[in-house]
């Protein structure tokens, strides 16, 4: 992490993120798992500069001058230095990012914990887990709206998670031998914020509805857990196929995500649902074997997904 040369540079790094089961439910306090997704990271470089500038994808010039899309990175990057006490210098911060935006791999959280990170890393601080959190979900709130911090939980982490808004991190072996997940992107702009909000107004307007499908994800999410420590992929694949319609039920879904899950599972998958925020950006599906891994992959790129990864749920020795 500590990247110092003669000229001082600060990095700062966080993987992509997807949830296996409770995304929207952990807004209101269900439970949830989640896992660090390594396939795809984002780096960031911090360096001295005349004025404050980010180098990134979307944008390169002056910070103070950023589009709309990229104000929480301007707030987590203001906040940071607030906390550093070091408002008035002028830095450089350049982002490397392989984790494809709004797609439900958590990109928002994982820029902003790369930001805190390097910018600790920068001025020589070390950096609490609870700082860390603090700040990046300070950030998520303008990208998110209500973020349950999940996102931030498991981008910056390196281990599966068992998250319940509020409460300690709870780290999960998810060890399960002959699982893998297919990771599949829609290619549609995934609508997290849009979609945080419409259940909210769901749950507005018809409590008691809303409220079955959130208690529903939070109990499938507690028999995934169990699933998992039983090393039982078929109950696991019955819970992921489950929390899919109540997600669906709960409006977050659409056309692409319905159909790519209905081909993963025919094809064979032992379950499939959307993961993350929803309304575009990418689903999983559960095999046995990495050979029915594979094929499942292709048929949903055939099947219009415009990118489709493998990742075993085994636990790396
Ligand atoms: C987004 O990755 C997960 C949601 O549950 C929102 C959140 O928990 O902040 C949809």
């Amino acid at each position: 992490m500590i990247g110092m040369n003669r000229k001082n540079i600060g990095h700062g790094q966080a993987t992509g993120k997807i949830i296996l089961m409770g995304e929207h439910a952990v807004v209101y306090g269900e439970p949830a798992i989640a896992f660090p997704f390594e396939e795809t990271s984002i780096m960031t470089t911090i360096e001295s500069d005349q004025m404050m500038t980010l180098d990134c994808q979307y944008f390169c010039g002056n910070l103070a001058e950023v589009p709309a899309r990229l104000k929480s990175v301007q707030k987590v990057i203001y906040q940071t230095l607030a906390e550093l006490g070091q408002e008035n210098t002028t830095l450089k911060i350049t982002i490397n990012s392989t984790i494809p935006a709004e797609r439900g791999m958590g990109s928002s959280a994982a820029v902003a914990v790369a930001i805190v990170r390097g910018l600790f890393d920068y001025f020589k601080t070390p950096c609490s887990p609870e700082t860390l959190l603090r700040l990046v979900d300070e950030a998520e709130k303008i990208a998110h709206g209500n973020p349950s911090g999940i996102d931030a939980a498991a981008t910056s982490g390196s281990k599966p998670i068992f998250f319940i808004k509020g409460q300690p991190l709870e780290l999960f072996p998810m060890n399960v031998s002959n699982a893998y997940l297919i990771v599949a992107d829609t290619g549609i702009k995934g609508q997290t914020r849009e979609a945080v909000s419409d259940v909210a107004h769901l749950f507005e307007e018809d409590k008691q509805l809303a409220a079955k499908h959130i208690t529903e994800l939070g109990r499938l999410t507690v028999q995934a857990k169990q699933a998992i420590l039983m090393n039982d992929v078929p109950l696991l694949g019955t819970s992921m196929n489950q929390a899919h319609e109540h997600l669906k039920a709960l409006t977050v879904s659409n056309k692409q995500l319905d159909h790519l899950v209905e081909t993963a599972r025919n094809n064979g998958a032992l379950g499939a649902k959307l993961t993350g925020g929803g309304r575009g950006g990418c689903l999983i599906a559960l095999v046995d074997s990495k050979r029915q891994a594979e094929k499942i992959a292709d048929s949903l790129k055939n099947a219009g997904a415009t990118a489709a990864w493998i990742q075993s749920l085994e636990v790396k020795k």
